[in-house]
């Protein structure tokens, strides 16, 4: 049917219509929150490039987790700053350090939210990077029994999923095997399969001050050329036994989501990333776009994209403005 018969714009006339056969709906569900726990006590630092986000002591990191439960999130995922760094990032996996205080105070101020927790070297190693430095070289191997450390440590605290975001080859496999040994056989894994070496960390880097001391990340993380490697990637993670595969940054990589949900059949995440975040912010401080709108704008293209879950510094304020 051509026009005049067909007319496009019927079902646009009135917001009843719109609600009544919109294609993709945003929810709460759908959300995830990052947080970034520090070590003491009533701290809540402003992280300068990231607007309503803050470094937080344990006690603020609860509060964090009351309201994002109240606003009807169901998960929040968290990133440790700890109180000193090595070149073995020996505060990653220790059992007193942060993430783990902070895992075990949540869980029982607040049982039912879900926390996760991002499973990661650089910002315990001296030198930044995401595994073990060996004459200038990221070890690939020697990283991997201290990222499966780490994901266990996480879980003794009381981690209901881990989420390896450091690219090394190899590290699902080796923290499914650990976790399977130690009787943790049913905690997920959501593995930061897809991760594209970006300039869109930029402010996370300010905020987890885990920005590497010498080189980037090129070596281990992906090329934002390249498309089909996604999906190598992703495979070789579903057979390592990932539960959830995430793709991120989000905003320029919507085609990678795409081919992604066409290609696999597990669920895929999409981290809306700090610099993503950022812009927005900036831009909205600057006067020149409402960030509220460009926010639910980008997660609604995320979700269209075929995401199933997407990581936003934005979750609270969304899940409010959502009604389910
Ligand atoms: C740790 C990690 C990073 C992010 C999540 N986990 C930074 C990086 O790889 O440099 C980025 C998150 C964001 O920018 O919001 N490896």
């Amino acid at each position: 049917m051509l026009f005049p018969d067909a007319r496009g714009r019927r079902l646009r006339a009135n917001p009843n219509f719109r609600r009544m056969v919109r294609e993709t709906k945003l929810s709460r569900d759908d959300l995830i929150l990052p947080l970034f726990a520090i070590e003491g006590k009533s701290v809540k630092k402003p992280i300068d490039s990231m607007p309503g986000h803050f470094q937080m002591s344990c006690d603020h990191i609860v509060e964090t987790a009351k309201k994002a439960k109240e606003a009807g999130l169901p998960a929040i995922i968290l990133f440790g700053i700890p109180d000193k760094k090595d070149g073995l990032a020996t505060r990653a996996y220790a059992s007193d350090s942060i993430v783990q205080k902070a895992i075990q105070e949540v869980k029982e101020k607040v049982p039912d939210i879900t926390v996760i927790t991002d499973v990661c070297l650089c910002g315990y190693m001296d030198h930044g990077h995401c595994g073990v430095v060996d004459k200038g070289i990221i070890d690939n191997d020697a990283s991997l029994d201290l990222l499966a450390r780490t994901a266990l440590s996480h879980v003794k605290a009381g981690a209901d999923m881990v989420a390896p975001s450091d690219m090394m080859d190899g590290r699902v496999g080796e923290i499914r095997q650990t976790l399977d040994e130690e009787n943790f056989s049913h905690i997920p894994i959501m593995s930061y399969a897809v991760k594209y070496s970006s300039a869109f960390y930029g402010p996370f880097r300010q905020a987890a001050e885990s920005a590497p001391q010498f080189g980037d990340r090129k070596t281990y993380q992906m090329d934002p050329a390249n498309g089909l490697e996604a999906i190598r990637e992703a495979t070789m993670d579903i057979e390592e036994g990932a539960d959830i595969i995430m793709v991120k940054p989000a905003l320029s990589y919507l085609d990678i989501i795409y081919r992604l949900k066409q290609e696999i059949d597990l669920p895929i995440a999409a981290y809306n990333v700090s610099g993503e975040y950022s812009i927005m912010k900036a831009g909205e401080m600057m006067g020149w776009v409402d960030a509220k709108e460009l926010i639910m704008e980008t997660l609604i293209s995320i979700k269209r994209a075929g995401a199933d879950l997407i990581l936003t510094y934005s979750a609270i304020d969304v899940a409010r403005e959502l009604n389910s």
